[in-house]
């Protein structure tokens, strides 16, 4: 999917992520922020989306660095951000930030929207100082290769702008490539609003009532990963990988 496309999709939804309720989690994100430690400094929050991410780290560091392509998304975070929150225009793939210059790089629910995360782990590399961390929060694939694609089919259709949910076994290899080593990672099945997931994408009628089958009816490791509840609102569940890492 190309990079117009996801700009579009942003651009046209970004209200939705300001006003949701499993992007704001303000009390999870202040307590994330305070067990990464981060006292002054400068932090880049990649994909910051409305900048929720980038707000709770404001409170710890001297300045946010809030990273968007989409120049909707960065309008809400001028809008609603402190003053030591800056919204810089750019991909995860080709950061504008100098080299050695930051102290930290958070990434909360954007990485399976980058076109290259081997290359925004590199950036992430070259614009870190020595011994600067990495936080990563997303979703995430199951291990299984065939379940993976099923979950990752379901991803795109409800967003095409969806790059790829790779499972936690890449993303610790790949990390350590890039040369950091992981300090605490943990896992998480998140329990989700399954039609509130839907329109926070304004999806068609068509694309709501395809999805909401396949992930109702799902049979098999499918089910087992989505764990569909039908109740009122109809509830399921997607994997969840946050990683603290730190630059070797
Ligand atoms: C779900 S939203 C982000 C949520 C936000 N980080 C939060 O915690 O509330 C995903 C964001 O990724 C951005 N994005 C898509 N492709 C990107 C890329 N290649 N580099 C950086 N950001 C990208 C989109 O513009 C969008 O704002």
């Amino acid at each position: 999917m190309s990079r117009a496309t996801s700009e579009e999709r942003f651009g046209r939804t970004a209200q939705n992520y300001l006003d949701s309720p499993a992007h704001k989690q303000t009390d999870r994100l202040a307590a994330l922020a305070q067990r990464v430690g981060q006292k002054g400094g400068i932090v880049a929050d990649v994909g910051t989306g409305a900048g929720h991410s980038a707000v709770a780290f404001a409170e710890l560091a001297d300045k946010v660095l809030a990273v968007d392509p989409t120049q909707e998304m960065l309008d809400i975070v001028k809008a609603n951000s402190p003053a030591n929150v800056e919204p810089v225009k750019g991909h995860a793939e080709q950061l504008p930030i100098e080299d050695n210059s930051v102290d930290g790089v958070t990434t909360r629910l954007a990485a399976h929207h980058f076109e290259d995360i081997d290359k925004f782990l590199a950036e992430s590399a070259r614009v870190l100082k020595p011994g600067g961390w990495f936080l990563i929060n997303d979703i995430i694939g199951p291990e299984d290769v065939e379940t993976c694609e099923q979950v990752n089919h379901v991803e795109a259709v409800r967003d095409p702008s969806h790059r790829w949910c790779h499972p936690g076994s890449w993303w610790l290899t790949h990390i350590s490539d890039a040369g950091f080593h992981v300090e605490w990672v943990e896992f998480n099945s998140k329990r989700l609003d399954l039609e509130d997931w839907l329109q926070r994408q304004e999806v068609s009628p068509e694309v709501f009532d395809e999805v909401v089958n396949t992930v109702m009816t799902s049979t098999g490791r499918l089910r087992s990963h989505f764990q569909p509840l039908n109740t009122q609102p109809k509830l399921f569940h997607l994997l969840e990988m946050t990683l603290l890492a730190r630059l070797d």
